[in-house]
């Protein structure tokens, strides 16, 4: 019968194309404890819809485990440490510790918000991870793997810190292309170290930086190649793609990896040591243990018990006895895949049994993009749209690959409404409504053998698709259960049962009776098949069927004699909410208005810079143009110029450009672009193109302006073919033809 279903092993579909876990598994023994860690974000900026692909796979998985009653947990924190925490921190004027914090909290809050299913979301700035962090790296230096040597960086006098890549720009060494960082040439791609680069600048100050040498820690991975090679070769899980990737990266020879920064710098100081730190890359993965501790200590308070050795014995039974399911995205290979099982194996820990990579996050096929509105943060759309949708949706488009997962809003829309709700959902309500309305009292007994059995091998298959990461598989196979019970419904036609003249009254109600509860018991199957991927639609069921909590041994049992509770609506359709994530044009997200030049003077320390004192309309500001070689600063003065009001503002040489001026150049002639028939604040835009409401405009890039293309055509400026224009007149340059920046 179907509820005798779940009696085998569950290991069995786990490794199906793999003998040797598959025996090993087999045999083990059932209480095996596994850990599952998603990557960790940065404390540095919002959750995403790109980071949620991987939230979203990881909980499915998770949820789906527990569901068939497996002791797994899933462990996960913020990754708090680096250099791009602590100098947005410094930016905002704040201790790190603070910035962290706030993060910290924005970030469990989406997660609870997404049905995210954490046991323990905790911090790399834990006093735990600091433990496992110093007991890790005297691991490796006891195997001999720590070196010290003296290395060569880029450091910035005025800041006084050293630059890493991100920190340091300048002219690529290969190609001369301007303004790249300092780790590869987007032109070129060729890769360098930061002192390689020509003419550098600090990014976070402008001026010159300097070289000087400092005693770094070093790894040596190259040592752990042999090692490496044998775990990659043997494990059987892992995705060929990336495996491919990851042996040839060995055989090409791994580099040894410099695992400390010089103070000042947000991390673990490194003990016995001055002014040295772990590279935050040391002690994120490490994040991983120390999170499992975190949960483990929870238990051990519930249980009244503070003893350390408890602790740690609990996190032997995941990390050197249990189980390691990491899931990560494809940036990130190099460090899961070499750093990491390097660092485990060598330190007395178990290796990852599996993990899994997943693509990236595109947005109707592109990136996604600040100025196109295409960048969503969790908040931007819970603010307008169901978790259970994206959970769905992502569900629906993922298996174990790298390949990208596109987010097209019409596909969407369509995915929800065409098969989440019109076949699972509005199947569901329509049942339980039914139901509820003429069952009278109780749920009949049913006997329908042919499709019990064809439910059945539904349900196996969706079990090995989710134990094989294929999600979307599992999505299409419950949309086919749903199918099944929709075609039973309609073609057994309940309703007209109920409308039987006397005489076949009797037989038709006790018919219509088996008819409804089979589908009533259908749909609590269907709550357990698709729980993984949308926890709260299956627990409304439940609500609705008035039954317990269910797990996967529950399928197939019958529901009998059973009294259902009330129905209600349990998804809608999707309307118009999606206009509100159209894509708009990339120029709406600009903020062009006119404004007057106050004062004009050069730049005392760039030649080609000029500094002008501008009024904005609403506030006075210093912007700096690089026009220098074709004005005098006086010139400018009392001149209504166009600029981008919502530039983010840098410094150049050691002075501030809260914006930045539209000139057209054609190579030899740079002119300034005018309005002087308007006013300071009023706006520049295209027929057509709205600019965002101003509350809405975000703060864009020099990166995000560079791909718009404006042109000048007969002193005028033209976007898409149109001028550009205040409400009083085409702006206009003193110019034929030539480009604008
Ligand atoms: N802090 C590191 C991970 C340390 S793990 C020991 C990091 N953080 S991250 O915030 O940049 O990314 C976290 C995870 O989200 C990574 O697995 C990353 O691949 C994934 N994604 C981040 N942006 C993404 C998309 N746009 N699309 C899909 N996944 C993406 O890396
Ligand atoms: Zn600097």
């Amino acid at each position: 019968m179907l509820s005798a279903m779940n009696t085998e092993p569950v290991f069995n579909n786990l490794y199906i194309q793999n003998p040797i876990f598959y025996c090993y598994t087999t045999m083990a023994n059932r209480t095996q404890k596994i850990v599952v860690t998603s990557a960790l974000p940065y404390a540095n900026g919002p959750i995403h819809l790109g980071h949620l692909i991987e939230y979203i796979q990881t909980d499915v998985f998770v949820r789906f485990l527990r569901l068939i009653g497996e002791p797994v947990i899933y462990c996960c924190a913020d990754d708090a440490h680096g250099t791009p925490i602590d100098i947005s921190a410094m930016k905002k004027g704040i201790l790190p510790e603070q910035l962290i914090g706030e993060i910290y909290n924005e970030h469990v809050r989406d997660f609870k918000d997404f049905l995210i299913s954490f046991d323990s979301y905790y911090s790399t700035n834990s006093e735990e991870n600091r433990k496992y962090s110093n007991l890790i790296f005297a691991k490796l230096k006891e195997k001999g793997l720590i070196y010290k040597k003296e290395v060569e960086l880029t450091y910035c006098p005025k800041c006084r810190r050293f630059l890493p890549d991100r920190y340091v720009k300048g002219k690529c060494p290969k190609c001369g292309e301007k303004d790249q960082y300092g780790d590869v040439c987007e032109k070129c791609n060729s890769a360098y170290s930061t002192i390689e680069l020509v003419n550098p600048y600090c990014a976070i100050c402008g001026s010159a930086p300097a070289r000087k040498t400092s005693g770094h820690y070093f790894f040596k991975l190259s040592a752990c190649s042999k090692d490496l090679r044998k775990w990659l070769e043997s494990n059987r899980n892992l995705q060929p793609e990336v495996k491919n990737y990851v042996l040839n990266w060995i055989k090409e020879g791994l580099k040894d990896w410099d695992i400390t920064r010089d103070g000042p710098y947000f991390g673990f100081s490194m003990p016995g040591e001055e002014n040295l730190y772990y590279y935050v890359w040391l002690d994120a993965p490490i994040g991983y243990i120390a999170s499992t501790e975190n949960y483990c200590k929870k238990g051990l308070r519930d249980l009244k018990s503070s003893q350390q050795k408890d602790a740690d014995k609990c996190v032997d039974e995941y990390w050197k006895k249990g189980r390691i399911i990491h899931f990560i995205g494809k940036d990130i290979i190099y460090f899961h895949f070499l750093f990491w099982p390097a660092m485990l194996m060598n330190s007395g820990f178990s290796l990852p049994e599996d993990i899994i990579v997943h693509g990236f996050l595109t947005v109707n096929r592109e990136k996604m993009s600040k100025s196109r509105g295409t960048f969503l943060t969790a908040r931007d759309y819970l603010k307008v749209l169901d978790p259970e949708y994206l959970r769905f949706y992502y569900a629906s488009n993922l298996s174990k690959t790298m390949s990208d997962i596109d987010l097209d809003f019409n596909d969407f829309k369509s995915s929800i409404n065409n098969k989440l709700v019109a076949d699972i959902a509005n199947f569901a309500y329509r049942v339980l409504f039914f139901a509820e309305k003429n069952l009278g009292s109780k749920t009949a007994s049913f006997s329908e053998p042919k499709l019990e059995k064809e439910l059945k091998g539904k349900y196996e298959g969706i079990k090995e698709a989710y134990l094989n990461h294929d999600e979307r598989k599992a999505v299409r196979l419950i949309l086919e259960v749903g199918s099944i019970g929709n075609k039973y419904f309609q073609d057994n036609r309940p309703w007209e049962l109920m409308k039987s003249k006397a005489g076949t009254a009797a037989k038709d109600r006790k018919k219509m009776e088996e008819v409804v509860s089979f589908c009533v018991s259908l749909i609590k199957d269907i709550s357990i098949i698709i729980k993984p991927v949308l926890p709260r639609f299956s627990s409304n069921i439940e609500k609705q069927l008035s039954i317990k909590e269910q797990s996967w041994k529950d399928l197939g049992i019958k529901l009998k004699n059973h009294r259902i509770g009330k129905s209600a609506i349990l998804i809608k359709k999707i309307e118009n909410e999606l206009d509100r994530f159209a894509v708009r044009d990339e120029l709406s997200m600009v903020d062009l208005r006119v404004a007057k030049v106050l004062e004009a003077k050069k730049h005392p320390q760039a030649d080609k810079l000029i500094m002008l004192q501008i009024d904005t309309g609403t506030d006075r500001r210093q912007i700096l143009a690089g026009l220098a070689a074709y004005y005098q600063p006086e010139e400018l003065v009392g001149k209504n110029i166009v600029i981008i009001k919502n530039l983010k503002p840098a410094k150049l040489r050691g002075e501030v450009s809260a914006g930045m001026l539209l000139a057209g150049g054609d190579g030899d002639v740079h002119k300034v672009i005018q309005a002087q028939k308007s006013k300071p604040g009023d706006k520049v835009f295209i027929n057509g193109i709205e600019p965002m409401p101003e509350n809405e405009m975000k703060e864009i890039t020099i990166e995000d302006f560079a791909k718009i293309k404006l042109v000048v055509e007969n002193k005028r400026v033209k976007y898409k073919g149109e001028s550009l224009r205040t409400s009083n007149e085409e702006i206009f340059v003193e110019l034929d033809k030539g480009s604008v920046s």
